[in-house]
């Protein structure tokens, strides 16, 4: 049997079933968080493991320098999304067996929480085959604390997602810039914690909350915290005891395509980036589809309702005539 590849992060390799774990990046701003992400994206891409990007900070459709994925949503978008697209994209994923990003940046967080929460639970329903679901800023969709009711509602269809994703082919990398304030339901149960440089005591000790938990003793958790506060650019601690059974410092490689995620240069000078063109009437099509069957709906719903009040109207108005006539 043909040996399916393995994802080329820098000084490590992932296995194939990586698809179907659950994977945190944690790290504190700026440290790399999205520039990995986003090189095991190209590993994705470029290996053909299906996979789905839910981009609330519009840092990841560089990708498509080289990879043909189609953007929904943000400034780069092939096809623009409203917020009850969510079910309609996630069945877009499972029918046409197709890699997407979806770049929520241009909506504001309890948006973002309410579109997340349906295609989330929709995903959930419907997929059935392999497929890797990246989440920047997973703490905004599945907060420990607050969140009002959008945030509580994306929380359960994520952390759904997270426990119960593996017997539907869902695996899950959730990347956030505080371990504190992701909720504690996701942070333990990844199969593999990725942590970059880290400095703020209240993240660091949820990372050694999960290193104490799996019972490595406080010589080892020192000198495992030590080297993450020293971490540079491009070095991670990989902590998977169970699933690849390590705990070992590995370098990042340098990404291939476009890291969008940048801070923008001083002199102000953008970028020119050339993206991949794609055919996406296929993907406008899907989408206006549906939004032409709901329009349709929506207007024989509309329909309907007119037609009750005219009825009633009529007989108001036949009862008053009645009435008056009479008298
Ligand atoms: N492996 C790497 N090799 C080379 N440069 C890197 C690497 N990782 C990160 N960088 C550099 O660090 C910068 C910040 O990385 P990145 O945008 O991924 O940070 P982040 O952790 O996502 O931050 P934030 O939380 O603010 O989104 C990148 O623009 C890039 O220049
Ligand atoms: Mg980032």
């Amino acid at each position: 049997m043909k040996q399916l590849p393995e994802l080329h992060l820098g000084t490590i390799n992932l296995p194939p079933d990586t698809i179907t774990k659950c994977i945190n990046i944690l790290a504190k701003r700026g440290a790399g968080k999205s520039y990995l992400a986003g090189v095991l994206e190209e590993e994705l891409a470029k290996n053909d493991y299906p996979f789905v990007i839910i981009d609330p900070m519009g840092a990841h459709w560089g990708l498509r320098e080289l990879y043909p994925i189609p953007i929904f949503g943000g400034d780069h978008g092939d096809v623009d999304i409203e917020v009850q697209d969510g079910p309609r994209l996630a069945n877009l994923i499972v029918d046409l067996k197709k890699s997407i990003l979806i770049d929520v940046s241009h909506w504001d967080q309890d948006t973002q929480r309410e579109f997340v929460t349906e295609f989330v639970n929709e995903l959930y329903q419907k997929n059935r085959k392999p497929l890797h679901v990246i989440i920047e800023e997973t703490d905004v969709f599945a907060p420990q604390t607050g969140g009002g009711k959008e945030g509580k509602a994306s929380f359960k269809a994520i952390d759904n997602l997270v426990r119960r994703g593996r017997g539907r082919g869902i695996g899950v990398t959730s990347i956030t810039q505080r371990a504190s304030i992701l909720h504690k339901n996701i942070l333990s149960q990844a199969d593999l914690n990725i942590i970059l440089n880290m400095q703020a005591n209240r993240d660091l000790e949820s990372v050694k909350e999960l290193l104490d938990d799996d019972g490595i003793d406080s010589k080892g958790r020192k000198e495992i915290m030590n080297k993450i506060k020293r971490f540079g650019k491009g070095q991670a601690m990989f902590y998977s005891p169970q699933w690849l059974k390590l705990t070992e410092p590995h370098h990042i490689r340098r990404r291939e395509t476009h890291h969008a995620g940048s801070e923008p240069p001083l002199d102000g000078k953008v970028p020119k980036v050339k993206l991949k063109r794609l055919k996406k009437d296929k993907y406008i099509d899907y989408l206006n589809r549906d939004i032409k069957n709901a329009d349709l709906e929506k207007e024989k719903q509309n329909f309907k309702t007119e037609t009750v009040f005219v009825i009633l109207g009529l007989f108001g108005a036949a009862l008053l005539i009645g009435t008056f006539g009479f008298l």
